[in-house]
């Protein structure tokens, strides 16, 4: 079985991040999101895999993941360009994928318990297509399937009249009798290949297309929020004592904190876990509460922050007692104290930032 990570999209839910990096890079407590379901992959013994990069940021995905070597396996490349849809990118991977079957999984969903038992369902069923899906509360926010007997019998896009509670997940068992079927759909309303057509198109032929639960929670990092929640999530695994590399004066840390190489923390600071904090950052006089990722090199200063996500690079340094909440500040982002006298602040902000004062 080979392995499919989709790095493409347009991420427009994610803008202004997206504009320059790749949301599948975004990282979740130090690792993008998109390694997560690279793990998953290797965890059921894929070996190789191939990743769809679309128009942003080609070159920090491949710089980052290389040949795979890294990670003991091999990984090639397709080039997606546009975003013309989840089917498309998987119309591209034909030759990658040869006679085998294979395993798709949308490089910004994130799969805490994994697919191992997704797989051995597939592979014991001789069905075409394993779909991951999970019970939802809100079901007409999702493509949601309709199953009868172990299989699925129907998918509707954000049914207003659900048929079920099972939303369907970012991972899909396949097997090579996709690709004529993806060859002859037709663009939709949004200009996309859309993956639930496909499907729909296979159940049409009499296909199999079998499901399977997913255990553990899931979660598609597609919006801020759900980014948000999905560290909160990854946050809530570190365990006690997990790789503190650092001596910190007693006192300064309380609960399960995850550090870096080289981190200072100094003067008034504490630290409560669950947290994360990179190599070579500095935090200064702050309070980091819980539910945080810190990135790498960063630099913390006089600043009370939780439940959010400070990317590598970032300066930040506040002194008017205000509390940083549910926030996602990019990477080499700098904030510091205003020195004017007046009550005046100053702005250098970019296209669909979002600021709340
Ligand atoms: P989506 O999150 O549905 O779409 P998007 O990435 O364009 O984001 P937005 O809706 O905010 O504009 O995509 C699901 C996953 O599939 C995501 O990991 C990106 C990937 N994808 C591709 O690789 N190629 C594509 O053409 C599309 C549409 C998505």
């Amino acid at each position: 079985m080979k392995g499919v990570i989709l790095h493409g999209g347009s991420g427009t839910r994610l803008r202004p991040l997206t504009y320059t990096d790749v949301k599948q890079l975004l990282p979740l407590a130090g690792k993008p999101v998109s390694e997560y379901a690279l793990l998953n992959l290797i965890e059921i013994g894929i070996t190789k895999i191939n990743i769809i990069v679309g128009e942003v940021g080609q070159k920090e995905v491949i710089d980052y993941y290389g040949d795979g070597s890294n990670w003991g396996v091999e990984i090639s490349y397709t080039h997606q360009g546009k975003p013309l849809g989840i089917a498309h990118a998987i119309g591209l991977t034909e030759d990658f994928i040869g006679e085998d079957s294979f395993v798709v999984i949308l490089g910004d969903n994130y799969f805490q318990g994994g697919l191992s038992e997704l797989k051995e369902n597939f592979e014991d069923s001789g069905n075409d297509c394993l779909i991951a899906l999970t019970k939802v509360k809100n079901p007409s926010q999702f493509g949601i399937a309709e199953v009868d007997k172990g299989r699925i019998v129907s998918l509707v896009e954000k049914p207003k009249e659900p048929k079920s509670d099972l939303a369907i997940t970012g991972a899909y068992f396949l097997t090579p009798k996709i690709f004529p079927i993806i060859e002859n759909l037709k663009p939709s309303w949004r200009n996309e290949l859309e993956i639930t057509e496909a499907f729909q198109v296979m159940l049409e032929r009499g296909m199999k297309i079998g499901y399977s639960l997913i255990s553990g929670w899931w979660k598609d990092t597609g919006t801020v929020d759900e980014f948000l929640d999905c560290n909160r999530m990854v946050l809530d695994k570190i365990q006690l004592g997990e790789s503190n590399q650092n001596p910190t004066p007693d006192g300064m840390l309380t609960g399960r904190v995850k550090m870096g190489k080289n981190v200072t923390i100094n003067g008034q600071s504490r630290i409560l876990g669950p947290c994360y904090i990179g190599d070579d950052t500095v935090i200064t006089d702050t309070y980091v509460g819980p539910f945080t990722s810190i990135g790498s090199r960063c630099s913390i200063k006089n600043v009370e922050i939780e439940d959010s996500i400070v990317m590598d690079g970032s300066s930040i340094e506040l002194n008017n007692g205000t509390r940083i909440s549910r926030s996602l500040i990019g990477s080499n982002v700098s904030m510091k104290p205003s020195t004017s006298k007046t009550r005046t602040i100053r702005l250098v902000v970019g296209r669909d930032s979002k600021i709340e004062l």
